[in-house]
C-alpha cells in the first residue's frame, strides 16, 4: 500500500483531480459572480477580489505539483482547501443572507 501511494500513477492522478477541482471551482466562482451581479450585491468587488486571490493560490499549487512530482504538495492544498471553507462560512453565507433578505 505505501508503495502504491507513492507512486507516480497515484501523484498524477492527484494531480489531474486537482486539475479538475480548479476547473470546477473557476465555473462556480464565475457563476457566484454573474449572480452577484444580477442582484447588485454590495460587496461584489471584496468577494471577486477574494476569489481571484484564491484561484491564483490554486494555479500556483497546481503549477507546483507540475514542475516538482515527486514533492508531496499536501501542506499546501490542505491550506487551499481550508480558505474554501472559510470563504464559504463567512462570505458566502453573507451573500446567501443577502439573497434572502428582503432588500
Ligand atoms: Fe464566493
Amino acid at each position: 500500500m505505501k508503495r502504491l501511494l507513492g507512486s507516480g500513477e497515484v501523484k498524477s492522478n492527484v494531480r489531474d483531480q486537482y486539475r479538475r477541482l480548479l476547473v470546477q471551482c473557476t465555473e462556480h466562482f464565475e457563476y457566484e459572480e454573474k449572480l452577484m451581479e444580477q442582484t447588485h450585491y454590495p460587496h461584489l468587488a471584496r468577494h471577486k477580489s477574494d476569489h481571484r486571490l484564491h484561484l491564483k493560490e490554486g494555479r500556483r499549487l497546481l503549477k507546483q505539483m507540475e514542475d516538482a512530482p515527486r514533492r508531496s504538495a499536501r501542506s499546501g492544498y490542505e491550506s487551499w482547501r481550508g480558505w474554501f471553507a472559510a470563504h464559504v462560512v463567512a462570505e458566502d453565507l453573507a451573500f446567501g443572507l443577502f439573497l434572502h433578505s428582503d432588500r
